[in-house]
């Protein structure tokens, strides 16, 4: 028998989240964003359930390959373009459209000579300061890549800092909008500015703070998984769980008061009660600094973590589930239990949980809502 513990990835709810980012988004075109993993839920999955975005975004060259192989033929865009000159040649080859976002990079393709147009991503740092060319540096980079024969379209991008936080963020939207149009203005070309955060908040970007702005292309990436970047919660927005983390409980006891459990007895008993311990531990990707408290579901009903999570187990309090026993379903995350509402609790986001689904977790594919 099997471990337990498994993860069941929702294609029907890819499908629907990525109907919700168009919807939010009317008339631009999606890149949806497959990095890491497709965010822990597989590479091969992402491109399945994301079929009818009209290209998928990621970041190393031999996935970009990989989704070529597995038979992508709609655009694929390098989030972070290329580590490499000897990556050059495979754009050109494979028509993967690659970021530019440093002159390094714009030197090597220079230096390249490039037997079929590529397209590529021109890259504005409005603010994050973590790629880009500054909005004053914009301009020239673009001469340069412009006077480079092999490249045939320049779409022209930046990244939100903060696109989940439109009340009170320290770099607004409409600020690091304000920079994209200075540093880009008159420059032809497509643009493309949001992330979920902005897809969700697509209307305000569109219009009212943020004044009109062109976004050609939209780069959604935890909303299609069905999380937020931060904000209301996902089902608010529409949007669906991808992805399920199951187990069972595997072991009860009986505790008096004062007795303690686990790693560090930092749970003590106040009173006589019952824990369950659930196939699950840091070792799949649960977080180990998850706090007592963290929501959990036991046979369908809400109750908390208890005690340090350990490397194959956690333990819970089964004080709301007197019936629990041996073999009672638990549901971490997913379907019934928002991952975001989950990793608030364990102090991280939502993405962390997704990515760091550990390869070690058996992976089933069902429908949202299915059991
Ligand atoms: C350049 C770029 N675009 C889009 C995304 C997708 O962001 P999100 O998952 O917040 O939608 C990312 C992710 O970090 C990114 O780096």
């Amino acid at each position: 028998m099997p471990r337990p513990l498994h993860a069941i990835i929702h294609p029907d709810a890819m499908q629907r989240n990525l109907a919700r980012a168009r919807s939010c988004a009317p008339g631009a075109r999606i890149w949806a964003v497959v990095k890491a993993n497709a965010y822990g839920h597989g590479l091969e999955r992402g491109m399945r359930g994301f079929a009818q975005a009209d290209g998928l975004g990621l970041i190393e060259t031999e996935n970009a390959l990989r989704l070529r192989e597995l038979g992508w033929v709609k655009p694929i865009l390098l989030l972070e373009g290329i580590f490499d000159a000897a990556d050059i040649p495979l754009l050109a080859e494979h028509n993967i459209n690659s970021t530019v976002h440093c002159i390094e990079q714009v030197k090597l393709l220079e230096y390249t000579s490039l037997y079929r147009p590529i397209d590529v991503h021109l890259k504005m740092n409005t603010g994050m300061n973590r790629l880009g060319f500054r909005p004053d540096e914009f301009r020239a980079a673009y001469a340069r890549l412009r006077a480079i024969p092999g490249i045939r379209n320049i779409t022209l991008m930046t990244h939100f800092a903060n696109s989940d936080e439109l009340e009170h963020p320290r770099l607004a939207i409409a600020e690091q909008v304000r920079r994209f149009r200075e540093g880009a203005d008159g420059l032809p070309g497509e643009r493309s500015l949001s992330n979920s955060g902005g897809v969700l908040h697509q209307a305000a970007l569109l219009s009212g703070a943020t004044g009109e702005v062109q976004c050609d292309w939209v780069r959604p990436g935890i909303m299609l998984y069905g999380g937020t970047p931060g904000g209301r919660p996902a089902r608010e927005y529409g949007l669906l769980p991808t992805m399920t983390l199951k187990s069972e409980i595997i072991g009860i006891q009986q505790l008096q008061a004062g007795d303690s459990v686990g790693y560090g007895s930092r749970f003590q008993a106040p009173g006589p009660m019952t824990v369950g311990v659930v196939a699950c531990g840091y070792a799949d990707g649960y977080p180990r600094h998850a706090e007592h408290g963290t929501p959990v579901l036991v046979d369908g009903v809400r109750t908390s973590l208890v005690g340090r999570v350990s490397m194959d187990m956690m333990t819970v309090d089964l004080s709301p589930i007197p019936n629990a026993r041996v073999g009672s379903k638990v549901t971490l995350w997913g379907d019934g239990l928002p991952i975001d509402e989950v990793a608030q609790a364990a102090g991280t986001i939502g993405y962390e949980l997704m990515c760091a689904l550990a390869p070690r977790v058996r992976v089933a594919e069902g429908r949202v809502g299915s059991d």
